[in-house]
């Protein structure tokens, strides 16, 4: 590495505000005088995204093959740390023989509702789970000398109007649930770089937020790496400088660097914070340098077989009553539903990738039944967004010939598009009318569900078995044919509660929000932490997961039973293998606190293992409980809190199956300091079963009061007013009118493609500001302002303005 403070005493000031800003969409700025090179970053997360035109600006063009791995529902199903770091290295080789520097991924945002369009890329709606699984993949990833960025830095639960909305969290659900799992990554990893998210949060963009990334991130997490934007997520140059962000993606962005020469000129910014972000920039750029070789080469079927293995172990048995599967090799199959031959395997957004190969459900169980044992008819036409009763009426009649049912359904792509939510958890109706129907004539269905997250079942109970295979990747066909016919024992669990209808889901009020603020009004109790805190049914409970084989759960031993707040806990206990098959159970540790002061949630994940166990053989399993496995963050201390009291530890196989229960009394060292009123607001300590809180005991936990969520007709338009928002006067109305043809010419040729769903949803939720990112040399700083002056009826000054800029752009 060179001497970076010798290269940065050497850099002219515009040097040095230009190297904060990218290349292009990918790369970053190389100073060729000093030898400083550019380095390329690239999605991510579960594969690679290398664009072939480097400059398409729409951001989702051609990408070169790679692999595609099962997207991160499914990675954070194998609730597997070893598993996901594998894939993690896998994905590193292949940055590797690209030339890709940093990665970008992986997201840890929480699942707060089912109904976030990007879930898939997500883990899990469980903090320590999110953030396990995160470490892993960063860690195997950096393992191959290539850098990841975590992302999207943070409280970015939703796509609507992610550019734009401010996330109203109160301290404790932002420290104990939204940021804990970064918090995981990042103590345990440092990552390379982190990716700062869109949204606001309590006010203030994410990406010029000073609390969250000076204060939480670098100083008490101890982050020495770089922050960068999400692409196009600026929107405060010199106050992202000043909050500890330091590139700006994508590029050029001149007027932003020229606006940091200008704040360091006048005095505004100190220049050694500037020095500070180009060492950052600097130490990422260097650092990624020496790892290429030219006969860095991955083994493309290594990484297909370790995609098809991820796929089987991130698939979850739902339900399988009577012991249906595992399936007969010689039984008669009659395989329904579309899905099986043109498979549902990832999601549609910048995590799009180009496989390399694409196996599907009907061929892998072919090469493993012969396919004298599988009949195959599709059910439903294309991905099932039209009914077609004679593709139904096809499908039943093959069923009647059958000994069982596998019908294969899930989301089509246009329902789990980044840039958009989902507005219900339902199934097509064709796939759910198919399951119905070959229920009527069939006793034996199996289910073999392909979506991102959950859905609504309604012939739960009429169906003998269900798989959920998620977003399987490449391989995702193969996986599911070895659980299916037993080739792998299934042991995925859930990361995340499958409701019984949407409405029960605590965030369901005050999801997506909107328009311009999204009150977190559920607070801690999100997922799991509510339906188990409120007792509320479920279809299927966090953690869930079948095998088949059975296991027994024995003689659990606690080290203390009493514990003072410095000392570790060790929770041991024995698994047993009591079936027939060799398995994998997944040992999870959940705490309860007995009677605590400040709210919490009745069950809180703080350990678990995964275990591999022949027919009879037993294993301990030892999982340590720190301090922080019970703590609180106290808003009166700003800080974690361990309230003294009895706390419960429940071992079990899902947040509703607990099979042994000890207690722990914790003891503390000094006086405990008193439980402010912020954090035991009698409607969080009582929380109701409809997770329905009043404004004002949710400003009593936030102690402030929620801010405006209206757009009132006076309000100037700004920079940051959504381009959907434009209303204000004719010059509004028709830059509304021109972006609207722009997006009709481009879904003229397919309206329901993902493609299409993804760039209407986002330029219509993108701020006024994004249109200089895509405006390139046409449109400049002094053009827009001109343009903003005229959307709030200035014409005059405005026109002058745009004239002005026009004049500078031929100049
Ligand atoms: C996404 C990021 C992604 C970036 C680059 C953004 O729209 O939110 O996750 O890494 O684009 O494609």
């Amino acid at each position: 590495m060179p001497n970076i403070q010798q290269l940065i005493a050497e850099m002219t000031l515009e040097e040095k505000a230009s190297l904060c800003s990218g290349l292009n969409l990918w790369y970053t700025k190389p100073v060729e005088r000093l030898g400083i090179p550019s380095i390329m970053v690239t999605d991510g997360p579960h594969g690679l995204r290398k664009q072939v035109e480097v400059n398409d600006m729409g951001g989702l063009s051609e990408s070169y093959p790679a692999t595609c791995f099962p997207t991160a529902s499914a990675l954070a199903a194998t609730w597997d740390r070893e598993l996901v770091q594998q894939v993690g290295i896998a994905l590193g080789e292949e940055c590797r023989q690209e030339r890709v520097l940093v990665l970008l991924g992986p997201g840890a945002n929480i699942k707060r509702s089912p109904l976030c369009g990007r879930n898939f890329e997500y883990f899990s709606e469980d903090p320590f789970l999110s953030g396990e699984i995160a470490k892993s993949h960063i860690l195997g990833v950096q393992s191959q000398g290539v850098g990841t960025s975590l992302k999207h830095f943070a409280t970015n639960n939703q796509e609507y109007r992610r550019m734009t909305v401010d996330a109203v969290i109160d301290t404790r659900a932002l420290h104990e649930i939204y940021l804990a799992g970064f918090e995981i990554a990042v103590r345990e990893t440092q990552p390379w770089t982190i990716m700062g998210a869109y949204n606001r949060l309590n006010g203030t963009y994410c990406c010029e937020n000073p609390l969250l990334l000076n204060e939480i991130l670098r100083k008490r997490w101890g982050f020495h790496g770089l922050v960068m934007t999400d692409w196009g997520a600026m929107n405060a140059r010199v106050a992202a400088l000043e909050s500890g962000l330091e590139l700006e993606m994508p590029g050029p962005a001149d007027a932003n660097d020229a606006r940091i020469v200008e704040a360091v000129r006048s005095g505004e910014l100190d220049i050694a914070v500037l020095d500070q972000a180009v060492e950052r920039i600097l130490e990422m750029v260097f650092k990624a340098q020496p790892v290429f070789a030219e006969d860095d080469r991955f083994d493309q079927d290594a990484h297909h077989a370790l995609a098809r293995r991820v796929a089987a172990e991130g698939s979850v048995l739902l339900k399988n009553a009577g012991e249906i599967l595992p399936l007969e090799k010689t039984a008669r199959i009659a395989l329904l539903g579309s899905f099986a031959k043109q498979p549902r395997y990832q999601g549609a957004g910048s995590s799009l990738i180009n496989p390399l190969r694409l196996d599907n459900l009907h061929d892998e169980m072919v090469k493993i039944a012969g396919s004298e044992n599988i009949a195959y008819a599709p059910g439903y036409p294309g991905q099932g967004l039209i009914f077609d009763a004679n593709l139904l009426n096809e499908a039943v009649q093959l069923a009647q010939t059958a000994d069982i049912v596998v019908v294969h359904i899930g989301l089509p792509d246009s329902f789990e598009v980044e840039g958009m939510d989902r507005g219900h958890l339902k199934l097509p109706e064709s796939h759910n009318r198919l399951v119905e129907a070959v229920c009527a004539i069939h006793d034996k269905v199996v289910v073999v569900l392909s979506n991102g997250s959950p859905v609504e079942m309604p012939w739960v109970d009429q169906v003998e078995a269900i798989l959920e295979g998620y977003l399987g990747g490449q391989a995702g066909g193969g996986g599911l044919a070895d659980v299916l016919y037993g080739l792998v024992n299934p042991s995925g669990k859930l990361a995340e509660t499958f409701p019984l209808r949407l409405e029960d889901h605590p965030s369901h009020a005050y999801f997506p929000g909107g328009p311009k603020t999204v009150e977190y009004r559920e607070s801690l109790f999100v997922g799991y932490r509510f339906f188990e805190t409120v007792d509320k049914p479920v279809l299927f409970p966090f953690g869930h997961g079948l095998s088949y084989t059975t296991f027994a759960y024995e003689d659990l031993r606690l080290s203390h039973s009493t514990l003072t707040d410095q000392e570790t806990l060790t929770v041991r206990l024995t698994v047993r293998n009591t079936g027939a098959r060799a398995g994998k159970e997944v040992v999870q540790v959940y705490i309860n606190p007995e009677s605590p002061t400040a709210f919490r949630p009745k069950m809180e994940l703080k350990g678990f293992e995964k275990v591999a166990l022949q027919p009879g053989e037993a294993r301990e399993v030892n999982i340590t409980l720190g301090r922080r496995a019970f703590a609180h963050f106290s808003t009166a201390l700003n800080d974690w809190q361990v309230e003294p009291g009895n706390y419960r530890i429940l071992v079990g196989s899902s947040s509703r199956e607990i099979h042994l229960e000890g207690t722990v009394q914790l003891t503390a060292t000094q006086t405990p300091a008193p439980i402010p009123e912020r954090d035991r607001v009698p409607a969080y300590v009582n929380f109701p079963s409809d997770a329905r809180i009043a404004r004002a005991d949710f400003e009593a936990l936030l102690g402030r009061p929620t801010p405006n969520n209206t757009i009132s007709e006076r309000e100037p338009a700004t920079i940051n007013t959504p381009l959907a928002d434009l209303q204000h006067s004719f010059v509004a109305r028709q830059l509304k009118k021109v972006v609207q043809k722009e997006i009709e010419a481009m879904s003229e040729d397919n309206p329901d493609s993902p493609n299409t769903l993804m760039i209407t949803a986002m330029m219509l939720d993108a701020p006024l500001r994004t249109i200089l990112m895509f405006g390139g040399d046409k449109l400049n700083q002094t053009m827009m302002d001109g343009l903003i002056l005229m959307i709030n009826r200035r014409f005059i000054k405005g026109l002058i303005k745009l004239v002005q800029g026009q004049k500078q752009l031929k100049s």
